[in-house]
């Protein structure tokens, strides 16, 4: 019997429960079929907790996440918080919960499903075996830099400076090669080290840290030229890793490679096994309370989990692999539908998961 893994458990608001819901039924059923144990424990988030606690990000929510394992977080937001003070904000609960947990890197896969390849704006051959990986720095870079405004002869100027030093490019640069070698074992590091300093040292330290990974094949690629690369021939890409702001245009870009946001996870990792795993999207409040949402973007985002935090990769494959056979089986939440009509519920499309999970 494998040791019991502790998973905080934050669904949110809006469609966060929902969606959470099915992905805690699953982590279950994996328990089962696979012989581990985990154990859940809730705390209020975001919206429901500034309503019962007075603030998004309560020290009792922040305990619950310190002592697990790992975080499975819904999402938060919605109008009735938006014009609140921005400590009364749910997504201020967001940032908060990043930083006190020391996640520095964001990681989203795109992966296309054969059968949803209509889905993409991109032609079926062009996506034919995408499956990529983007490791993006989440706490340095010009997002973080010094910024301010001053007067000069031509008028008002506004400056943002980038920064990033050795130690936060070193960790991040591992964390590339340690997913590369728990995938296709190849590497894109992006910078523009043909014009900026801060993408020299980029690429000097991850040359360094590549001798630790001899078995991974590195490649150096220009941030504009990866652009194109990434619409040209997506399925040549394993793991791509970059500094934050290019991160967040090149995950933005392949996200879309694969169709719709019911269908991305994401991971938020720190130093060691620790990590956050959420749905890309937000908190729905336009479908929330239907049985609308979507719940495969939160169902593969615990398959990330036992496979990063956990090491079980075999029980994140099975996961992957029963939302593969569910969608190849034809069966449609609304956002993926795309008119076929009758399409599944939230719980109906968990139940379908749920089945399809196997050794
Ligand atoms: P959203 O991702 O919540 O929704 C965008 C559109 O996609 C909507 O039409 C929604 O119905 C649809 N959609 C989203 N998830 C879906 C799913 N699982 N299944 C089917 N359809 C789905 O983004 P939006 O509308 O910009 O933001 C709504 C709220 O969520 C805002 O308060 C925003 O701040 C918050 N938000 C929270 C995030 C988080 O908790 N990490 C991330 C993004 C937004
Ligand atoms: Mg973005």
């Amino acid at each position: 019997m494998a040791e019991t893994k502790k998973i905080a458990v934050i669904a949110g608001d809006g469609i966060g429960p929902e969606v959470v819901a099915e992905a805690e039924k699953v982590l279950q059923k994996v328990g089962e079929v696979f012989g581990y144990t985990f154990e859940t424990e809730h705390a209020l988030f975001g919206g429901i907790a500034i309503d019962q606690k007075g603030t998004p990000l309560p020290q009792e929510t922040l305990d619950v996440c310190k002592r697990a394992d790992a975080v499975l977080l819904g999402a938060v937001g919605g109008p009735q918080w938006d014009n609140n003070p921005k400590e009364l904000r749910p997504e201020t609960g967001l940032l908060g919960i990043r930083k006190e947990l020391g996640l520095f890197s964001n990681l989203r896969p795109a992966v296309v499903f054969d059968c949803l390849k209509d889905a993409s704006t991109l032609k079926p051959e062009v996506l034919e075996g995408t499956d990529l990986m983007v490791v993006r720095e989440l706490t340095g870079g010009i997002y973080f830099g010094e910024k301010f405004r001053r007067e000069t002869e031509f008028g008002e100027e506004a400056v943002d400076t980038c920064a990033y030093n050795v130690t936060e490019i070193e960790r991040i640069a591992r964390q590339g090669f340690e997913i590369a070698m728990k995938r296709r074992k190849k590497l894109a590091s992006v910078d523009k080290a043909n014009v900026l300093e801060t993408s020299r040292l980029w690429r000097e330290t991850v040359i360094r840290v590549s001798a630790e990974y001899p078995e991974v094949e590195l490649e150096h690629v220009l941030v504009d030229n990866c652009a194109m690369q990434l619409l040209r021939r997506p399925s040549s890409f394993d793991v791509i890793v970059t500094e934050n702001m290019f991160g967040d245009i090149l995950s933005d870009e392949a996200a879309m490679l694969t169709g719709s946001i019911g269908m991305l996870a994401s991971a938020s990792l720190g130093e060691g096994s620790y990590g956050l795993y959420e749905p890309v999207h937000g908190s729905a409040p336009d479908i929330a309370g239907q049985g609308l949402a979507n719940p495969i973007a939160t169902i593969l985002s615990t398959a990330l989990m036992l496979r990063l935090t956990f090491g079980y990769s075999e029980a994140a494959d099975a996961i992957e692999r029963a939302v593969a056979e569910v969608l190849d089986a034809g069966h449609r939440t609304s956002d993926i539908a795309a008119g076929r009509g009758n399409a599944l519920s939230t719980t109906q499309m968990g139940e379908q998961i749920l089945n399809a999970i196997r050794k």
